[in-house]
């Protein structure tokens, strides 16, 4: 091994437990806050899951003012009217509460607040350090793992692109992870969050900042994912699936923290950015046909992964084991029935269109950089058609 030269960030305080949440009150006290604004979206205001959080923080007697704004993929004009709301009053923390898209609106809300300008200045490489107050991340999905990451991802309207921005302003000061949130998320999110996570813990192995740190909590997350992904999409309730899905999206995002993502989540986000397609189902999509062209960059830590999630054995060397990670995600997506790009409602020449642009904004986002092979830009647009045909022809 060569010498470890590392860095680890997590949040200081990470309670995990069913029914954490209705400890918030003593987790705030901990830290000697008392004046929190709550940022959250309107679904978990209007269908009454926000009162999880709010009840607890009212029978300790803790005002707490609710922004529920947040829209999914978060943009930088929602952060801004945050902003708005944080100047209003005398708050000393931000409690992030639901998916990723609230926590990444909190966490840039508070980063923007520190510097001021645009939420554009921030984007990475920027060192996005400083964050105004803290924050208290609540996950009510399993998940982004955005609770205890350095990162939040923020649309620019005008340019129409997702934004990564990287920093210690962005990693919560604690983390509630209550699996028992869970439970109501539908089984379509179920899938692509379960996907974004177990995509967090692949990626975050075979990146090429990978670590022994990370590799131990990606290692861990993938086992749990796998055996477990399928099973929470198909039983809501399952109590001991939703916990294990739980435990794995934050072992995952400790994990690429720590480490990174890579090309999935590179040209990922732009087709977020331009059709709109959920986060963890964007990743699905892409993620047999990008295994594939990137096994060869690290084929060891491939077949490791694919014991580890469960689609190979320990009998099977690694040309097997790469072999059956491919079929393993192909046959996941049938599983959990996401769309091709085609289904979801996307038309061929609009991608086709776009696939040059995706592929300079995958590259200028700097994770393709971390994958264990590096594409060129011609490489990603064949990925990107490989995408949309392979799909289809997989159907
Ligand atoms: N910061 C990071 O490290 C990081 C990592 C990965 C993804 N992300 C970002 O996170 C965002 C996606 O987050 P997400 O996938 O959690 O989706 P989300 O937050 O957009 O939520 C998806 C939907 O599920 C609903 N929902 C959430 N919790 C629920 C519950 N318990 N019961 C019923 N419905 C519930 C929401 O109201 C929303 O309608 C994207 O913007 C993505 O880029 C951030
Ligand atoms: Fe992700």
């Amino acid at each position: 091994m060569s010498a470890i030269n590392m860095n680890f960030a997590s949040p200081r305080m990470m309670l995990v437990a069913g029914g954490g949440v209705r400890q918030i009150a003593d987790v705030l006290a901990k830290f000697g806050l008392s004046r929190p604004l709550l940022v959250t979206d309107p679904f978990m205001v209007s269908s009454g899951h926000v009162r999880h959080c709010l009840d607890p923080l009212a029978a300790a007697a803790i005002a707490v003012t609710v922004f529920s704004d947040t829209v999914p993929d978060p943009t930088d004009t929602v952060v801004e009217a945050g902003v708005g709301e944080l100047r209003k009053g005398t708050f000393d923390c931000l409690i992030g509460f639901g998916g990723g898209s609230p926590i990444d609106t909190a966490k840039a809300i508070a980063i923007l607040a520190a510097g001021g300008g645009k939420m554009r200045d921030y984007k990475a490489p920027f060192a996005a350090d400083k964050g105004a107050l803290p924050i208290i991340a609540i996950p009510t999905t399993a998940g982004t793992g955005s609770e205890c990451t350095r990162f939040t991802v923020i649309t620019d309207v005008d340019r129409d692109e997702k934004m990564l921005i990287a920093g210690l302003g962005a990693l919560p000061l604690a983390a509630v992870v209550d699996y028992e949130l869970t439970f109501s998320v539908p089984a379509r999110t179920t899938a692509d969050t379960g996907v974004d996570s177990l995509t967090h813990a692949l990626e975050a192995y075979v990146s090429k900042r990978a670590n022994p740190i990370s590799d131990s909590l990606a290692l861990s997350a993938m086992a749990l994912i796998g055996a477990n992904i399928c099973t929470a999409y198909a039983e809501p309730r399952n109590a001991s699936a939703r916990e294990a899905m739980m435990l794995g999206a934050s072992q995952a995002g400790l994990a690429f923290s720590n480490s990174s993502v890579a090309l999935v989540h590179g040209m990922s986000r732009p087709i977020g950015a331009h059709f709109h397609v959920p986060h963890g189902l964007s990743n699905a999509m892409l993620l047999p046909a990008i295994t594939r062209f990137s096994v060869p960059g690290a084929e060891t830590r491939y077949a490791a992964a694919a014991r580890q999630i469960g689609f190979a054995g320990a009998l099977d060397n690694d040309a097997v084991a790469t072999a059956k990670l491919v079929t393993g995600l192909e046959q996941l997506n049938k599983d959990l029935s996401v769309p091709t790009p085609a289904d979801y409602g996307i038309k061929e020449a609009d991608w086709n269109g776009k696939m040059a642009l995706m592929a300079e904004q995958a590259l200028a986002s700097g994770s393709p950089g971390n994958n264990p092979r590096v594409p060129t830009a011609a490489e990603i647009v064949g990925l990107y058609r490989e995408v949309w045909t392979g799909a289809a022809a997989n159907r």
